[in-house]
């Protein structure tokens, strides 16, 4: 069994952002996998990919948000920039020392509270506002025709 795995929990129920979240969460586990057994060449290439996975993947979210003028907006992106920011330290961290025990227990602590705090609660929530906001156009567009 994988270490981090995909629950109902997380869906947020908009495709592409639930997509997104499951290859991120793949992208994690490889990462997981790889520092423990120590293969630090592929480390460092599942740490580029995940950089650049989280940036698309927090632009996807954000202009959602932005589409349709979610209210709690500026929290979630400040939630954004500071997972951002801890992700920088971690690969700043590993560039200057490899995979110690300290960085293992570093991205394990980071994509805990990024799964279980964030896209569980911050997420989901996002996720049902656009949603309902999403089938109300779709209504009214129906009831114009
Ligand atoms: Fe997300
Ligand atoms: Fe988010």
């Amino acid at each position: 069994m994988a270490v981090w795995e995909w629950t109902r929990d997380m869906m947020v129920g908009i495709d592409d952002i639930d997509f997104q979240h499951q290859e991120l969460i793949d992208i994690i586990s490889m990462l997981h996998e790889t520092t423990e057994g120590l293969q630090f060449d592929s480390a460092h290439r599942t740490l580029i990919y995940l950089e650049s996975y989280v940036v698309v993947h927090f632009g996807t979210e954000e202009l959602y948000m932005k589409q349709f003028e979610y209210p709690n907006t500026e929290a979630h992106v400040t939630e954004h920039r500071k997972f951002k920011e801890d992700f920088d330290n971690i690969r700043l961290d590993f560039a200057r020392r490899g995979a110690s025990p300290m960085f293992v227990e570093h991205i394990k602590s980071w994509s805990a509270h990024w799964l279980f705090d964030h896209v569980a609660k911050h997420d989901v929530e996002m996720g049902s506002y656009i949603k309902a906001k999403m089938d109300e156009v779709g209504r009214r567009g129906r009831d114009n025709r």
